[in-house]
């Protein structure tokens, strides 16, 4: 019998993908058949970027890196990750920790997830490179003026710009 793919999803709002987000995604796909990249968004609220632009951002940023195999990027509006999971015949969740804060956030979601389909979370360290990177850090940075060049995809970066310095 041939084993099923190992699926992974690696979820989040991606508003914008970040350096560490790109980095956690490349090696969940190392480790696993198939990823998708699950960027959730709220319908009813306005992001930094459109969802269309965060998927165009993930999938440049990972093109850049070479991750062109086994990964999809694709956007879920007002839904439940486990429903989601659920519709992708997904195995396990993959997230990135960059520290106990971020712990102490993940692991409530990964037990309630746990709790509602029994899919699993799997926590990879966050590249200790990145443990300063977060989308709402560097959209406060950009909007002031400073450099976020290395955190985020230069695209991102150049996007962050125009859309918070406003002739965007
Ligand atoms: O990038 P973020 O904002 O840290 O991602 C958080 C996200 C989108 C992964 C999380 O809020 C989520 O899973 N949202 C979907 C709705 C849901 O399932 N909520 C219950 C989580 S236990």
């Amino acid at each position: 019998m041939t084993p099923r793919p190992r699926r992974a999803v690696c979820p989040g709002s991606y508003d914008p993908v970040t350096s560490g987000h790109l980095d956690v995604i490349a090696r969940a796909a190392a480790l696993h058949d198939e990823v998708v990249v699950a960027v959730l968004h709220n319908p009813a609220k306005a992001g930094t970027f459109t969802v269309e632009e965060r998927i165009a951002f993930v999938r440049n940023g990972l093109a850049a890196l070479g991750v062109t195999e086994g990964v999809r990027v694709e956007a879920f509006g007002g839904r439940l990750l486990v429903d989601v999971c659920r519709d992708l015949e997904a195995d396990v969740v993959v997230k990135g920790l960059r520290g106990t804060t971020d712990f102490a956030y993940e692991l409530p979601m990964a037990l309630m997830n746990r709790h509602l389909t029994g899919i699993e979370t799997l926590f990879l360290p966050g590249d200790t490179k990145f443990e300063h990177v977060s989308s709402s850090l560097v959209k406060e940075v950009a909007r002031y003026g400073g450099d976020v060049t290395g955190l985020v995809p230069d695209e991102v970066r150049d996007a962050l710009v125009t859309r918070l310095r406003g002739d965007g």
